[in-house]
């Protein structure tokens, strides 16, 4: 069996509008989606996950676009979870030239469709093992261009290349557009509180997409983020805490506006704020999940542990790497 683990992330700055070509900070995390990946004599694909914050599942198919997989768990993230799985097999075949059939094996504490990427970091790593297991090693890079174009083709063609690409290659990224570089950070004090559900990326995506073509302060509203994220930037070089945590803020406000914050991720957010964190703000599509906090006291984090609402809060080291083999 060949596995391999890759990073979740939150974003400090500039989900939604960076479908939209504006910038956007996404900084990987230590908490990570490992996939393991053997070899099938058939075509089939075998899937085997566990913690994915649902009951563990497997599932089996293979052969034919008719043919569905046998699925007996009803959870449209499942569904979801198995389109990527799927499609980053399909990578691999194209990028190997062989049908191959895989047993894969996932397992993550990135908890699922709740904002910290953990879709992005299932790809890349399945994508790493399943390519090594029939000998063939990717560059991160090229694994994040292909991890993009799954996550692109189960999103309807509404995904940046963000998630990927930061989940990819670690640490802290800066993109736009197609342009997606890594970007030096401090030593950030990141607080994650969880309600302990998840959005539909796709839904809450499609929700900005209809605001922006209705009213044309919601389209002014994402550009008001990509401001936020410039600035975030200089802060962010500079070390500013003070200020990432103003600009962060903000931004949760403008998410607020477009539609994609909840009750309790915005209970979340005052709470940390409340506790004296510099700043906070939902991360990734929204609708529930996670949000993040700046705050390098215990406060939030204790705070956070009595909000109604949240479920699970725990302190988010950025991880420096990116998708890796596991011996
Ligand atoms: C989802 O994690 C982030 C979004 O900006 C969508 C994307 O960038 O693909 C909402």
């Amino acid at each position: 069996m060949t596995r391999s683990s890759a990073p979740g992330k939150v974003y400090l700055f500039g989900e939604h509008a960076v479908v939209y070509g504006e910038p956007a900070v996404p900084c990987a995390i230590e908490r990570r989606a490992r996939v393991g990946v053997q070899r099938r004599d058939d075509e089939k694909l075998r899937v085997h996950a566990e913690d994915l914050s649902l009951d563990g599942f497997t599932v089996e198919y293979g052969g034919g676009a008719d043919q569905q997989p046998d699925v007996d768990v009803s959870e449209s993230l499942v569904s979801a979870a198995m389109g990527y799985v799927d499609g980053a097999i399909e990578q691999v075949r194209d990028v190997t030239g062989e049908d191959a059939g895989f047993d894969v094996t996932i397992e993550s504490d990135i908890p699922l469709g709740a904002g910290l990427g953990s879709s992005a970091a299932v790809v890349v790593a399945a994508i790493d093992a399943a390519t090594r297991e029939l000998g063939v090693t990717l560059e991160p890079t090229e694994i994040a261009e292909r991890a993009f174009q799954t996550e692109y083709e189960v999103q309807d063609g509404q995904a940046s290349r963000a998630d990927t690409f930061c989940s990819a290659t670690g640490g802290a990224v800066r993109v736009e557009g197609d342009d997606c570089r890594s970007t030096e950070a401090p030593d950030l004090p990141l607080v994650i509180g969880f309600d302990g559900g998840a959005g539909d990326t796709g839904e809450l995506v499609s929700g900005v997409r209809s605001l922006r073509e209705e009213y044309t302060f919601a389209s002014d509203t994402v550009e008001a983020i990509g401001d936020v994220v410039r600035n975030g930037e200089d802060a962010l070089a500079a070390g500013d805490f003070e200020e990432l945590g103003r600009l962060m803020n903000f931004n949760h406000g403008l998410l607020s506006a477009l539609g994609v914050s909840s009750r309790s991720l915005d209970s979340m957010v005052w709470a940390a704020r409340d506790a004296g964190a510099y700043g906070a703000k939902l991360t990734g599509a929204g609708g529930g999940g996670c949000i993040v906090a700046l705050d390098p006291s215990d406060e939030t984090e204790t705070a956070l542990s009595y909000t109604p609402g949240c479920e699970e809060t725990f302190r988010a080291e950025l991880a420096e790497e990116g998708v890796r083999r596991i011996e």
